[in-house]
């Protein structure tokens, strides 16, 4: 099922900004398989969550809709009808958790916030920053960004273990700003 998802993901994700490329579906993947250990979990419904949550992120402005991707998959029409439902509530925009979210759905979403944390995080951010002509700091940048939602991220998590994952990364991301803000000394 995993090849099957990756290989109808791939063409719509794989030349889109590096921050939310294919290549960040896969890490996502990776950390999902780190955090689902020892719970119970439907895989199938799992991967689906992981390889679609971005495909109708108007930010991607993707020709595509979740719905079609699923047909293409000859996914059954409960599974689709599960995935439609909960999908957008994944976006962590909002940057808030829901009551009821399914346990995969949990997976996704802390996996989807750790992807944002840590070197990758920081990485993600300029890239993101870049293509949208953002300053590095100042009114309206990516640094902003830093400290109106990366910063304060892990307290948006549902799992236990996802907040041991993302420990190491939120410090890094904190000491990452400590010393970019110490190495500006001009107003700009
Ligand atoms: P989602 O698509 O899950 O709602 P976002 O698109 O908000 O999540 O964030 C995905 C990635 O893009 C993260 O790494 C985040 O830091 C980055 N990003 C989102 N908005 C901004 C922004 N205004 N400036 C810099 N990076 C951003
Ligand atoms: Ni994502």
């Amino acid at each position: 099922m995993r090849e099957i998802i990756k290989q109808v993901v791939y063409p719509y994700t794989k030349d889109l900004e590096a921050g939310h490329d294919f290549c960040h579906l896969e890490r996502v993947d990776a950390i999902a398989q780190q955090l689902k250990k020892g719970l119970i979990v439907d895989d199938n419904y799992l991967l689906l969550l992981i390889y679609l949550h971005d495909i109708e992120d108007h930010k991607l402005k993707l020709n595509v809709k979740v719905k079609d991707l699923l047909d293409e998959l000859k996914i059954d029409e409960i599974t689709k009808a599960k995935v439609l439902s909960e999908i957008f509530d994944l976006s962590f925009s909002k940057y808030k958790t829901k009551d009821n979210l399914s346990i995969e759905a949990q997976i996704v979403s802390d996996a989807d916030r750790i992807d944002a944390m840590g070197a990758i995080g920081v990485a993600r951010a300029f890239s993101y920053g870049a293509i949208n002509n953002r300053k590095f700091y100042g009114n309206d940048s990516t640094i902003k960004h830093f400290e109106e939602k990366l910063l304060v991220l892990d307290q948006y998590l549902y799992l236990d273990e996802a907040r041991r994952i993302a420990k190491p990364r939120m410090e890094f991301l904190k000491q990452f700003y400590q010393e970019f803000m110490s190495e500006i000394q001009t107003e700009c």
